[in-house]
């Protein structure tokens, strides 16, 4: 059986993913309007990794005697100022993902739920992925400054294509 504190951390962290997952929807929209087909696939692709990690954690908590409970989204903003700082703020929202992760580790241990405790571990991991992943694509922005979108956009959506995302 699921620890109730456990339960309780799991479906906050189901809001998050579903958030994230309705962020991305938002970047990717946003992107396919200023016809940046590249990075838009990108960001149609995370939406759906989002959508993944949310419904994983929803099967987990009812796998385990739990209830997880289908959240309410709020609205993720509709603009953004420019292709690096919608990386940016993809990136923060890893980051923030991250730490929100890493609180329900220590959270598992202290409640020595040792099996969601392991169970976790898939997370821990793809947010490394997650983070290196925007952090690579921030850095070949750096490199690119004030140049060629165009090119960029080519480059983002074979990377997608390769990760097989698509
Ligand atoms: Fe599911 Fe990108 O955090």
């Amino acid at each position: 059986m699921l620890p109730k504190k456990i339960e309780s951390v799991l479906n906050e962290q189901i809001e998050k993913e579903g958030y994230a997952a309705h962020l991305y929807l938002s970047m990717a929209s946003w992107a396919e309007t200023k016809g940046y087909a590249g990075i838009s696939n990108w960001f149609y692709a995370q939406h759906k990794e989002e959508v993944e990690h949310m419904l994983k954690i929803i099967k987990y908590v009812n796998e385990r005697g739990g209830h997880a409970i289908v959240p309410k989204i709020d609205q993720p903003p509709k603009k953004f100022d420019g292709v690096k700082q919608v990386f940016e703020a993809s990136l923060e929202h890893e980051q923030m993902v991250t730490s929100s992760i890493n609180n329900i580790v220590g959270i598992c241990l202290k409640e020595q739920d040792f099996t969601t405790h392991n169970w976790i571990q898939w997370f821990v991991d793809e947010q490394l992925e997650e983070e290196s992943s925007v952090q690579g694509i921030l850095d070949k922005l750096n490199l690119i400054g004030d140049g060629n979108l165009y090119m960029f956009d080519r480059d983002i959506m074979g990377m997608r294509v390769e990760e097989g995302a698509e």
